[in-house]
């Protein structure tokens, strides 16, 4: 048995879109930022009859426990093992926050099965491994900022990601503005999939997008966060609108993250750090200092539509509890 925890992360230059086969190869690298508050605790105790999985305290059925399955054979895999496992998972992530529990979920499940099946890995290992469950999990092993490289190799063992230990300790800040209720229309694997086969416009996200994330990690190690943040709109912004220009259009946003979005804008122009950053949905995330989180969440309040607003911190990395 064994027990872990992992935070959530989100990216500011994100990943979009995944390279053929069954490894699930990002098409371009990501650099991220993980969150003190929100995450997922998961247990694994291998020698059940048959794998099951209870989330937030119900019973899971159907395509949830299929993907911890698929998982786990990959770890019973690497172990030399086949009895199944019982998973016990709790997510940290309230009800509409706007924050994905994929990265979390999946880096925990990858931290716990390998502990209690017994298989050790290098850093780099179980972050290709979590990688398998979710792309942006791969960036949940680790705290603070963290630079995900899509890789060259086949096999995948390049497309992992490592820590930006020079962000370590920047007091930085990424308030949350939940701006609808319920689940996403589209999954991220569906609306980057989706882009990738009819976007005219994808091929420009992928020959651009390596210059973000070299520039947004130089800006991590300078602590440069005027241009850490102008790279990671524009990033945000590129990636909605190859999304937006596949066939038919994939459009996460509602019409109160455009007003949040310029809300930010406003800001800033009146001379306040903020940017924002969107993913598969059409809740919006601002990048500001310690400082400013105060007054930028006070104002994402005042927006119209805007449900709920949360201040993260960054957070540490992935860790086995018992
Ligand atoms: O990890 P996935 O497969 O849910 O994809 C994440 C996609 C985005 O959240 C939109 C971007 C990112 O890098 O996290």
């Amino acid at each position: 048995m064994a027990e872990a925890y992992a935070h959530t992360n989100i990216a500011l230059v994100k990943y979009w879109g995944k390279r053929p086969g069954p490894l699930n190869l990002p098409a371009v690298g990501s650099l991220s930022l993980t969150l003190d508050a929100f995450g997922t605790w998961t247990r694994v105790t291998p020698g059940a009859a048959t794998d099951t999985l209870e989330l937030n305290g119900a019973p899971q059925a159907g395509e949830a426990v299929r993907k911890v399955s698929a998982f786990l054979d990959m770890v019973r895999a690497l172990a030399g093992r086949t009895e199944p496992a019982a998973v016990h998972s709790r997510n940290d992530v309230p009800t509409a926050a706007g924050l994905a529990s994929s990265a979390s979920a999946f880096a925990a499940l990858a931290v716990a099965g390998c502990r209690a099946y017994g298989v050790n890995l290098d850093a780099r290992a179980l972050s290709a491994l979590a990688r398998r469950g979710s792309g942006s999990a791969a960036r949940s092993l680790f705290g603070g900022f963290v630079l995900m490289e899509k890789g060259v190799r086949e096999d995948g063992t390049d497309a992992c990601a490592q820590p930006l230990p020079a962000g370590d300790g920047w007091p930085v800040r990424l308030v949350v503005a939940a701006c609808a209720e319920g689940p996403k229309e589209v999954s991220s694997t569906d609306g980057m999939t989706h882009t990738q086969h009819t976007s005219p416009y994808f091929p420009a996200w992928v020959d651009t997008h390596d210059a973000d994330l070299r520039a947004a990690a130089d800006h991590v190690r300078t602590r440069d966060l005027e241009r850490l943040g102008e790279v990671m709109e524009f990033s945000t912004l590129k990636m909605h609108a190859s999304a937006m220009a596949s066939r038919p259009g994939v459009i996460y946003w509602r019409g109160v993250s455009l007003e949040a979005a310029l809300r930010v804008r406003q800001l800033r122009a009146a001379g306040t750090p903020a940017w924002f950053t969107m993913d598969a949905g059409p809740h919006v995330k601002v990048l500001t200092t310690e400082q400013d989180a105060p007054a930028v969440a006070a104002a994402l309040r005042e927006v119209p539509g805007v449900l709920r607003v949360q201040v993260a911190a960054p957070g540490p990395a992935a860790r086995v509890l018992a």
